[in-house]
């Protein structure tokens, strides 16, 4: 199976959110990565409920919804009444990872995890069976346009490692510079979601380039 792309519309134009979202729809993107940023748990805010309402009344593609937030199970639950498909929260944020990806599959979510790039990947060995997505930080959370941090690759191959060993099959996100120049390699290491905001939505041609990391 080909891997996934999610363009990020931390990256959109937010005064042209609908004809953003218009442009995923008819792309060959798979997924809405969408980013909420708390302002505490980075630095930096981005948007939330309104916002992610809005979208999903646009969006025809599922809603990856990826938390930057302290304390997410307060809010699970209204992810999940606003149509959010996959809901990832940070490993850095949970006391009770384990209790928390359980609760977000009991509200009909895939459960995602993410990691800062700090975090080693051997740091979820006791929950790989309770995940659907693990998304690998590849810039440290905050901003869109940062550069990529090569230490990833070794991560998604290790992680792939261990899921393999595990006998599980969950998705491997990789977040944060990504573009066409490092999609190929990405996949062969292993992951098959590429989260896209800048080389999307600044690139001349947005579709173009969308159908450019799809092919990697
Ligand atoms: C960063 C966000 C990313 C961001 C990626 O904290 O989680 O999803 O939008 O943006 P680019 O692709 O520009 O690095
Ligand atoms: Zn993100």
């Amino acid at each position: 199976m080909s891997h996934l792309v999610a363009p990020s519309l931390l990256a959109a134009d937010f005064a042209n959110l609908q004809r953003d979202i218009e442009f995923v729809n008819e792309s060959d993107a798979d997924w809405f990565h969408l980013d909420v940023m708390d302002g505490v748990f980075v630095p930096n805010i981005s948007f939330g409920m309104p916002v992610i309402k809005a979208i999903a009344q646009h969006a025809k593609k599922p809603l990856d919804v990826h938390l930057m937030i302290v304390d997410p199970d307060r809010f699970l639950e209204a992810f999940a009444k606003l149509g959010s498909n996959i809901l990832t929260v940070h490993i850095e944020a949970c006391t009770h990872l384990h209790r928390t990806l359980a609760a977000i599959r009991s509200l009909g979510m895939k459960a995602g995890v993410a990691l800062n790039p700090h975090t080693p990947v051997e740091s979820l060995s006791e929950v790989l069976h309770d995940l659907d997505l693990v998304c690998l930080m590849s810039v440290n959370p905050g901003f869109g346009g940062q550069t990529f941090i090569e230490r990833t690759y070794e991560k998604v191959r290790t992680l792939r490692a261990m899921a393999n060993k595990a006998g599980v099959n969950f998705h491997i996100e990789i977040d944060g510079g990504v573009t066409a120049s490092n999609a190929t390699a990405l996949v062969e290491a292993g992951a098959d979601v590429l989260v896209a905001g800048s080389s999307i939505f600044r690139a001349a041609n947005p579709s173009e380039a969308t159908t450019t990391i799809k092919n990697a």
